[in-house]
């Protein structure tokens, strides 16, 4: 063979391979688009997002359809804070856009939503929420704005105050 045998030869190969590797069945970036919304899934199930999002979660043992998930709960959670309620997160979501997303996800919010948690996950992790809950699509409507400290409401809610503390250290050793 000569040489610029040889190199059409290699040529040919080269461009076959680049073909096939861009080729939309194949994609490598089109599966990983899939396992992220996978992964949101799993992780929007996992650390607990329809406990208080979902209408109904807890009661039903977690057996609510997918398609009312995360669709935001009319029933409040009342403290020191006021009343406040676990948002529509298909609508909310859906008006951010990834980059919003990764800062709303990260401020300080007010109890019990556990904000904190949110804040400790990692970028991929908090897009991945974020494909998963797109992916369902916007659906319900947007919860109560929520109430001031001592502010009265009319929507039902959940008292959230601990009952039957101990006595401080100070009284106790009285
Ligand atoms: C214990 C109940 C509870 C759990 C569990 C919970 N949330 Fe919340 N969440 C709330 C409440 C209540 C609010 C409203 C807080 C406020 O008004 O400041 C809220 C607010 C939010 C907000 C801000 C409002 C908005 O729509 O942008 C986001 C985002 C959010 N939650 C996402 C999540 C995600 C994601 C998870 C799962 C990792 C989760 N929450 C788990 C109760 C909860």
């Amino acid at each position: 063979m000569t040489i610029q045998l040889l190199a059409a030869a290699l040529l040919t190969t080269l461009l076959a391979q680049t073909a096939t590797a861009a080729g939309p069945i194949s994609s490598p970036s089109s599966s990983r688009d899939a396992n992220l919304v996978e992964r949101g899934k799993y992780l929007v199930k996992i650390s607990g997002c329809n406990d208080c999002h979902t209408p109904g979660y807890m009661p039903a043992d977690g057996q609510v359809p997918q398609r009312l998930w995360l669709t935001g709960s009319a029933v409040g959670f009342q403290g020191a804070w006021g009343t406040t309620y676990p948002s529509n997160l298909r609508l909310s979501m859906n008006a951010l856009s990834e980059a919003e997303w990764l800062v709303r996800a990260r401020q300080p919010m007010r109890p019990p939503m556990p904000w904190f948690n949110l804040q400790g996950m990692t970028d991929r992790d908090l897009l991945a929420i974020y494909r998963f809950v797109r992916s369902l699509g916007p659906a319900g409507e947007p919860t109560p704005v929520a109430a001031a400290p001592g502010e009265p409401v009319d929507t039902p809610y959940f008292e959230f105050m601990p009952k039957n503390l101990p006595a401080p250290a100070h009284q106790a050793r009285r």
